[in-house]
């Protein structure tokens, strides 16, 4: 039997998984059930990548430990994956035992043999994605970190380096000769390009400046790079250099690594160097899918543009959002999720076109033949052959689809004999075939065509939608077995005439599509207000933290250097543009997700304005309401924790973390006055 080693990437638990880690669960799961559908011995691995110094920042911002952080993310992780019927074999996280001392075993086999040596590191970090970038890398992405945009800060520390300089130029040649390696195509040329023909630098592959990573066996004031101790879990999972390491032995080389395109560098060139250095076989496929956009941005937590499995899943069910997301996008490109599109492909592919080709099918058979299969002897070719044709090329089709990693594909052309056979109903009107007694035969050979090009169909979107083919095969009277292989549906007729069929209930209900649409854009609004809240909680949290955890390393400042330098002089004109306005304090509630912020009404006159004020820690409610305060009242208006601040609240404070109180006026004076 072949085997086949499928892999996701190892997810970080830093945040609750959302619809973009399960496009990619979903799709590899759909390639692996593929493969066990088509005689394959599969082991399909997915898990979590819970170590580094992001993870160890997550949980510190949640007041727990990294681990206890991790295992909580990772349960997520695990119940998701549960619901997506997802069919891994294994599941590994970077914590596990068995996968630290892989981790170890092979960083020392590396130093021992040379291919890791130590020496000093000095370059820009990005602590987000965990990466070193080089001066031109930086430079070209505008000073920013070229994979998150985010400021990268100056590391300097003693380290050990992959001699990723002395595989460099193995990697290029094996990346010319084997065009199959990097999927889609266009990756591969951008590996080259980029990063590898312009010259690669050895790897920094240790870190001393946090302790939550797998140390280094020989050197405990250094913890193992990130990706470096992640890249092997493809290995630990199978028990490499451990003790039992059958199913090393079965499955390495893996036949394909699937991740998304921003982590596909990491695949493609530090990971088949260590492999070349371990003297390993590299994966026969790296590929790199596109991302799942929402608004034409990435989706992720951190911008708060994400979409929640779990609340999809629960309104439509597993196999209609494992649907969508297969069909929807092209695998290696990027595909922009949007709700109207959800509610349409659930209504006319899976309610109008599958759901009710069956139901017509079955309900036909029960009225003109009492529910009983009929024989099919009565062929029109011209009228039957289209259909037949695309059922019995069917599985021949997909297998090409699938061997190139394009679920969607696979799918179209599940979906291109489901159309036929609709045109076949159209064409054929068996309503009216039945009206006349001595075309009972062509109309039995109908029903009995469509009844087999279903059963080809149930077969055939398992791999998609796992729990779909038993609630058809229940409708057509097929029992799993037989008729219900892979290799079964390369053959037309199968069906035994005087099989009982039954009517059941509509396998995918239509939806009520303005309801839905409603129900869905404000689930995403929700969304989006909930990573706000959580993102302005942790810049609030990073503000107060920060400051005092570096102040120590800092040299004292100078007397003259503590005061905030002054302000330039400015012309009356400047001042005028500020709107500063009496305003009275009518409410002033918390924030719930804010640890500093009050939500303040103020009344100016007649107007009523909400401000957020971030003075929680400084001011109590019951100080401030009734009082006249002052504030910028053009100032423009900005969003926090979800809620929309139009202006701000002017307070008086002293320096660093002393002392904020809020300006108010001598005498009381109307709210909404001027101030000039
Ligand atoms: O990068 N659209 O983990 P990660 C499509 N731990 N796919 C998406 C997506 C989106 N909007 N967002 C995430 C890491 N993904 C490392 C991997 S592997 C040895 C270590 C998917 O949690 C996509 O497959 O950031 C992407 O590569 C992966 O999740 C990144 O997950």
């Amino acid at each position: 039997m072949n085997k086949y080693y499928i892999t996701t990437p190892i997810y970080y638990p830093s945040a609750n998984p959302h619809i973009g880690h399960t496009y990619c669960t979903v799709n590899t799961d759909a390639l692996a059930r593929f493969k066990r559908m088509t005689g394959h011995e599969v082991f399909f691995l997915t898990g979590t990548d819970e170590h580094g110094q992001k993870i160890e920042m997550y949980a510190k911002k949640n007041g727990c430990e990294p681990q206890e952080y991790a295992d909580k993310i990772t349960s997520g992780f695990k119940r998701l994956w549960e619901l997506m019927d997802i069919s891994n074999d294994g599941f590994i996280r970077t914590t596990d035992k068995r996968h630290m001392e892989c981790v170890q075993k092979v960083f020392k086999k590396l130093y021992d043999q040379g291919d890791i040596y130590k020496s000093e590191y000095s370059g820009h970090y990005c602590a987000q994605c965990e990466a070193f970038w080089t001066e031109t890398q930086l430079k070209e992405a505008g000073g920013v970190c070229p994979d998150c945009g985010r400021k990268t800060e100056l590391a300097k520390e003693e380290a050990y380096f992959l001699r990723v300089s002395k595989y460099a130029p193995r990697l290029i040649e094996y990346i010319r000769e084997n065009p199959d390696f990097i999927q889609p195509v266009s990756r591969a040329n951008e590996m080259l390009n980029n990063f590898l023909l312009p010259g690669c630098e050895d790897l920094c592959v240790t870190r001393s400046t946090f302790k939550w990573g797998v140390p280094v066996p020989f050197d405990e004031r250094h913890v193992v790079y990130v990706w470096v101790d992640a890249l092997v879990n493809y290995l630990s999972a199978i028990g490499y250099l451990s003790e039992d390491d059958s199913l090393y032995r079965k499955f390495w080389p893996a036949d394909v690594h699937i991740v998304g395109k921003e982590i596909i560098r990491f695949h493609t060139i530090i990971w088949p160097i260590m492999l070349m250095a371990l003297g390993l076989p590299l994966p026969k496929k790296i590929y790199g899918h596109g991302w799942l956009l929402f608004d034409g941005d990435k989706m992720s937590k951190s911008k708060g543009n994400v979409v929640d499995p779990f609340v999809l899943v629960e309104r439509y069910g597993v196999d209609a959002i494992r649907y969508f997301l297969l069909s929807e996008f092209p695998f290696g490109n990027d595909g922009n999720f949007d709700n109207a599109t959800l509610i349409t492909r659930i209504n006319s592919d899976l309610a109008n076109d599958l759901g009710n080709l069956l139901s017509r099918t079955v309900a036909m058979i029960g009225k003109y033949f009492g529910g009983r299969l009929p024989e099919a002897n009565c062929t029109v070719p011209e009228e039957d052959a289209p259909v037949i044709e695309a059922a019995v090329s069917l599985a021949e089709r997909m297998e090409r689809a699938m061997d190139e990693i394009h679920p969607h594909i696979a799918l179209a052309e599940i979906w291109k004999l489901i159309s036929l056979c609709n045109k076949y109903i159209d064409v054929t009107a068996p309503w009216v075939l039945a009206k006349d007694e001595e075309r009972k035969t062509r109309l039995g050979t109908v029903l009995y065509n469509l009844a087999e090009a279903l059963r080809i169909i149930a077969v055939a979107v398992g791999p998609f939608m796992p729990n779909t083919p038993k609630k058809m095969f229940e409708q057509l009277g097929i029992e799993e077995g037989e008729l219900t292989t892979f290799e079964s549906i390369k053959t037309f007729g199968l069906m035994k005439p005087g099989t009982e069929v039954k009517k059941g209930e509509a396998i995918f209900p239509r939806i009520d599509a303005k309801a839905e649409m409603e129900f869905l854009d404000n689930m995403i609004e929700e969304q989006r207000k909930k990573a706000e809240a959580m993102k302005a909680a942790e810049l609030a949290a990073e503000a107060k933290t920060a400051e005092p955890a570096k102040e120590p390393e800092k040299p004292a400042p100078a007397e003259e250097e503590k005061k905030e330098p002054e302000k330039p002089v400015i012309t009356y004109d400047d001042f005028a543009k500020l709107d500063l306005r009496v305003a009275k304090v009518l409410d002033c509630v918390e924030v719930k997700k804010s640890k500093h912020l009050y939500n303040i009404t103020l009344e100016l006159g007649e107007e009523k304005r909400t401000v957020l004020s971030g003075i929680k820690d400084w001011v109590k409610p019951e100080d401030i309401i009734g009082k006249n305060v002052v504030m910028v009242y053009n100032l423009a208006p900005r969003k926090m924790c979800g809620i929309e601040s139009c202006g701000m609240i002017l307070c008086a404070s002293t320096e660093g973390d002393g002392d904020v109180v809020p300006l108010t006026t001598l005498r009381d004076i109307g709210s909404g006055n001027k101030i000039r």
